[in-house]
């Protein structure tokens, strides 16, 4: 990897703050990875040449069509794909210039055609908006610029009469500095919030060094300094310490009384949100709970002690389990072996730089602007893979039966996919995103091939580049605002795209070889092939450090699928072993490719800009 800063260093620059809680965990596998990669590989091969660079971790695996199936997860999350919709750009019923509540329902026969399962929504409920709505002033409210309580439970329904799921956005780990819990702890006079956050007990004296950064002092009567979990408005619930220092004496142990009522009230929160009929949520920072005063460096108020956070998750969980059966979890973790261990059905995993290796290592790509490097899915064909897979590989292995790994194509926090890229760029990108091992999020917009918009548009929000040019209106038409609102252009939450040729649904929709029609097959394909299941067998077999293509197969028992990625523009060649018997191979998707077959050794000719997913028959 050409990387002047070195992968550690680099690492730790690469992520928002809120990544942070992953990267000490990440730490020890970046070292490991950041060596050279080995030549020898346990693969046989036509020449040297084509084999070399293959690690061993991800090399030699043989095809056997075994699985193992996650306890304690429903049935549909098997086969499952998500679409995410942020709220404030989806649809604007009342033509404020601000999607809603009422706006999602409208849409939603759009989004079941789409053939996913089921959606999850960004955070709707009342705030400030000052890290869109992400800072919660009231859990049990609605934002009225979304709509009312009503239209959340009405949304759940019409979304229940039509098969699909609605998963909430549940933000633990901190409050709106104007949730009135936190106007209560600021308060001189102790009261029953006082411990709810993290308060140190002295205005003068700095917290240890190891929290630099994370205190801010000076605000409301109170003797003391808050931790903040994110931006300054976002001050951190107090999940307790797992080694309180002796000598901080606001250090609260975990089970300090006052620290177990805050996480009994998320608790209510979440009891209600389900009971009103939501089916699971995506747990915001779930990795960020319990502090740890024994771990160094910034990272500190992200980086948690596990064991303390897995507790709370899985109580959660078990409530989850006897009560709501087919509900989903989903954590913004990024480290899948933790977040896996009895505590999520599934985890993203894209706070890492293997994700970025895969879709946003230009500079201009990536979250805080500071990368060298390609992504591997760009038509420059100058990326490499072998890192993410590694990483890939290394958690997947760890976690086998125990939830699923998402990586998620797109979100509100990265640039979006389609930033320099072509309709075909995106759809081998979607490609790799639907027939890789466990469940897939889509983020509204990615299926007609919605734009990245420029960084000068306004950073509204917190929606702080390069997630400004992520978070436009959706594109359904070319009427006003390209039937996002009816609003007067100055008035929406961002403005729409300008370019005569911005993406469309209806323009789409007509096309039947439009992205996104080909995205629904793909979708489709996820749905209906048995080795395509979340948890069917991932077996790597071609895999090169700065090569195209990439090759793997799924299988389960006697199911298997061959998949063929090469996004580059250039023609790229590959042999690979098959070791199951097979007589035909049935295109699914994508363009036939030349493949020359031995006994069990395939030639792959792979024209630029390609790729197939095959059935073996
Ligand atoms: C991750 C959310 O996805 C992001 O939008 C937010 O700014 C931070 N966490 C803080 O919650
Ligand atoms: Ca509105």
């Amino acid at each position: 990897m050409q990387n002047k800063f070195g992968r550690r260093s680099f690492f730790g620059r690469v992520f928002s703050a809120a990544a942070g809680l992953s990267l000490l965990k990440m730490s020890k596998p970046v070292e490991v990875f950041a060596r050279a990669i080995p030549l020898e590989s346990t693969q046989h091969s036509l020449s040297e040449e084509i084999d070399a660079g293959i690690d061993t971790m991800i090399s030699g695996r043989e095809i056997t069509g075994k699985y193992s199936i996650p306890s304690e997860t429903p049935e549909w999350a098997h086969h499952a794909v998500f679409y995410q919709v942020y709220p404030q750009s989806f649809y604007d019923s009342n033509g404020d210039g601000i999607g809603d509540l009422q706006g999602i329902i409208q849409k939603l026969d759009y989004i079941k055609s789409l053939g996913v399962d089921a959606v999850w929504i960004n955070p709707f409920f009342e705030s400030p908006f000052c890290d869109g709505g992400y800072d919660i002033s009231n859990y049990y409210k609605i934002a009225p610029r979304y709509g009312t309580n009503d239209d959340a439970k009405k949304l759940f329904e019409e979304a229940h009469k039509r098969g699909l799921k609605i998963l909430f956005d549940f933000v633990a780990s901190y409050t709106s500095m104007e949730h009135p819990w936190f106007t209560a702890s600021a308060e001189q006079k102790k009261n029953k919030y006082s411990n709810w956050y993290i308060w140190t007990d002295n205005i003068w004296l700095n917290p240890p060094k190891e929290y630099q950064g994370a205190f801010i002092k000076g605000f409301g009567t109170r003797n003391g300094q808050y931790m903040q979990n994110f931006y300054h408005c976002e001050p951190a619930l107090n999940y307790g310490f797992a080694v309180p220092d002796p000598d901080q004496k606001w250090e609260l142990p975990i089970d300090h009384p006052d620290v177990v009522a805050m996480r009994e009230e998320m608790k209510n929160i979440f009891r209600f949100w389900m009971k009103m009929g939501a089916d699971g949520f995506r747990a915001d920072m779930a990795g960020a709970l319990v502090k740890s005063s024994n771990s160094e460096g910034n990272q500190q108020f992200f980086k948690t002690h596990e064991d303390g956070t897995k507790t709370f998750w899985r109580e959660i969980r078990k409530i989850l389990n006897e009560e709501y059966p087919d509900a989903f979890i989903v954590s913004e973790w990024s480290y899948p072996a933790s977040a896996l261990d009895g505590c999520f059905h599934a985890d993203f995993f894209h706070w890492f730089e293997g994700y970025n290796d895969l879709f946003q290592k230009e500079s201009w790509r990536i979250l805080n602007g500071v990368s060298e490097g390609h992504s591997y899915f760009d038509a420059e064909g100058k990326g490499d893979i072998t890192f993410f897979l590694k990483n890939f590989m290394e958690q997947l292995d760890r976690t086998v039966g125990k939830g699923y790994i998402s990586i998620p194509l797109g979100n509100h926090d990265n640039a979006r996919l389609g930033n320099n890229r072509s309709d075909d760029d995106l759809e081998i990108m979607y490609a790799f995103g639907l027939t890789m091992p466990g469940v897939t999020f889509i983020y509204y917009g990615n299926e007609i091939g919605m734009r990245q918009m420029p960084e000068s548009w306004p950073q509204v929000e917190g929606s702080y580049r390069p997630r400004n040019g992520a978070r436009t209106p959706m594109q359904w038409s070319k009427e006003k605002n390209l039937g996002f609102s009816t609003a007067a252009a100055d008035k929406l939450f961002l403005p729409v795209d300008p370019a005569n040729d911005a993406p469309t649904v209806e323009s789409e929709e007509r096309d039947p070889n439009s992205l996104l029609n080909k995205t629904r097959k793909l979708i489709r394909l996820k749905h209906t092939e048995p080795a395509l299941a979340a948890y069917a067998e991932f077996v790597p077999l071609y895999v090169k450090e700065n090569a195209y293509p990439f090759i793997y197969a799924r299988a389960k028992d006697k199911d298997v699928i061959l998949v063929i990625l090469n996004p580059s523009g250039k023609k790229s060649e590959a042999e690979f072993t098959l070791n199951i018997p097979y007589s035909k191979m049935k295109l699914l998707s994508g363009k036939e490719i030349k493949l020359a077959r031995g006994d069990k050794k395939i030639l792959a000719t792979v024209p630029p800009q390609t790729y197939a997913i095959y059935g073996l028959q």
